[in-house]
């Protein structure tokens, strides 16, 4: 029994060769990628996440060194030059970027994995195109273009077209989103420019399979080169700064789509995986923020909506009535239940620690204390959730917007720290308005509602606030941590 368990265990041992191992640890680096997103997809468990897919990429990494030092015509030098460079830059970014600054960064990073899709189905390419080699002092010319099969070149077609359209769309994201004077931030539209968008898209997608029919002819994959970074830009050019984040998210799975394709060009099992589940991931992530925001992909991205709003918007008028800090808190300490609604401000004001001091201050008085999570407040998805895990707030007292709503009705005050449009009732009823049917949290249904913000100026969708003209609002203007520190201050000397 021992020995045929030996000699099948060696018969394994002998039947994997070098190709199938690395099969394995990629499939393994794949499955740790799956895994770290699993994870990510809970507050609770999301830094493990990160930690387990950062290890997928390190085996995948080791895997493609192995694979490389087993004689693959590539320097080892330039493979660790390049990940000293690419390594160094992230890690300063990283450091440096500060959490408002994400969508920016995220931006910037899909253009890096589209260029370098564009780049890696290029570079294959020409590598099969020919190579002269001297066998025995004989020069002789390798062609093995001829023999790559229709998918390896279909997939180069669309590797170089979805990387280059990815490449020069996040680079015009990343420009509106940073606020360049080269790019405007509003949607840039002109006459024809859907027509112009389809032609190129439909030329090219055929030039992909013109390349197939004739996998010679070079000149096709540098018209299909130069036709997606041209996409790329009428893509995002017409769509304003302020949508960026869905866009982000569509790009985002647009450089999965791509990294799989180039997958396909490298028969790299792990990319292909990876890039699958990135381009899925992106696709749910913007189909989520879309019903979020009650706007269909289509209007996201051909509607000219959501450029920035100078000042005042269109809206209800009548007089909003301000609130001292001495007032607010006087009606905070008579309080059982207060739900704070966070939004796009406590991000720009860095609130989220005093939020919490607060909080504290409130629970200490034996107030009910909970958090409204809107899921498109902020500027990307999530972005309360991890500001509020960064100051260590309970996880259980973020609530998302379905467990939450019944229950403004029985609650003493809502504090809205900074949210705006997500706290619209006009988007219960108002058909002409830009927000209409936009699921939004009832917070005029609390007994007592205060807003902390800097001024009557419209948030994102650049139209006025019908909650801060109600009788059971009052505002404390103001900037957010500012305010809810002199809160907490307040509170504690009574
Ligand atoms: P907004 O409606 O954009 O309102 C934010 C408010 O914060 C502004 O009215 C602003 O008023 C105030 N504010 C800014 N800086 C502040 C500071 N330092 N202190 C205090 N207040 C400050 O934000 P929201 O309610 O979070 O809604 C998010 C909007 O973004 C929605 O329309 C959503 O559709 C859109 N959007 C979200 C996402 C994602 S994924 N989250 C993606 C795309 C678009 P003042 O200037 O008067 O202070």
């Amino acid at each position: 029994m021992l020995n045929m368990m030996n000699a099948t265990q060696s018969t394994l041992t002998l039947a994997l060769t070098k190709t199938d191992w690395l099969g394995l640890v990629y499939l393994f680096a794949a499955v740790l990628f799956y895994l770290g997103l699993k994870m990510l997809s809970k507050v609770t468990t999301a830094r493990r996440g990160n930690l387990v897919s950062a290890l997928g990429m390190l085996v995948a990494i080791a895997a493609t060194f192995f694979q490389i030092s087993g004689g693959e015509a590539v320097s080892l030098v330039w493979i660790v030059i390049a990940i000293l460079i690419g390594g160094g830059a992230g890690l300063v970014l990283a450091v440096r970027v500060p959490m408002t600054g994400m969508p920016e960064m995220v931006a910037l990073l899909n253009g890096c994995g589209g260029i370098a899709s564009l780049l890696v189905a290029c570079g294959d390419y020409l590598n099969k195109t020919g190579q002269t080699i001297e066998i025995n002092g004989v020069v002789t010319h390798v062609d093995i273009l001829s023999s790559a099969g229709w998918d390896v070149l279909l997939a180069t077609g669309l590797a170089t077209l979805i990387g280059g359209l990815t490449f020069t769309g996040s680079l015009v994201a990343y420009a509106k989103l940073a606020g360049s004077k080269f790019i405007p931030d509003a949607p840039v539209q002109f006459a024809g420019q859907k027509v112009l968008i389809g032609v190129l898209l439909l030329g090219s997608i055929a030039l992909a399979g013109v390349l197939v029919a004739k996998p010679d002819a070079g000149y096709v994959l540098i018209l299909v080169a130069a036709m997606s970074l041209i996409l790329g830009v009428l893509l995002v050019i017409g769509i304003g700064g302020a949508d960026m984040p869905v866009v982000i998210a569509l790009l985002n799975s647009y450089s999965g789509i791509a990294a799989a394709m180039a997958g396909f060009v490298l028969n790299n099992s792990a990319l292909i995986i990876t890039g699958a589940l990135v381009g899925a991931s992106g696709i749910i992530l913007t189909n989520i923020m879309c019903k979020a925001m009650n706007r269909s992909l289509m209007n996201v991205l051909f509607g000219g909506v959501g450029g920035a709003v100078a000042g005042g918007g269109k809206g209800p008028e009548g007089e909003a009535r301000a609130f001292s800090i001495e007032d607010a808190s006087i009606i905070l300490d008579a309080a059982r239940t207060v739900i704070i609604v966070p939004g796009y401000g406590m991000a720009v004001a860095q609130a989220q620690h005093a939020v919490k001091e607060f909080s504290q201050q409130l629970e200490s008085r034996s107030i009910d204390v909970k958090y409204a999570i809107h899921p498109v407040a902020g500027r990307m998805p999530g972005h309360m959730n991890v500001l509020l895990a960064e100051a260590d707030v309970p996880y259980e007292q973020l609530q998302d917007l379905e467990q939450i709503n019944p229950q403004f009705e029985q609650c003493d005050v809502a504090l809205v720290i900074g949210a705006n449009d997500v706290t619209n009732p006009a988007a219960r009823h108002d058909t002409a308005s830009p927000i209409y049917g936009m699921p939004i949290l009832d917070v005029d249904k609390a007994r007592t509602v205060f807003v902390i913000k800097r001024s009557m100026n419209p948030g994102f969708a650049g139209i006025q606030n019908e909650l801060y003209f109600k009788e059971n609002t009052g505002m404390i203007f103001g900037d957010a941590k500012k305010v809810v520190s002199e809160l907490s201050a307040e509170l504690a000397a009574n």
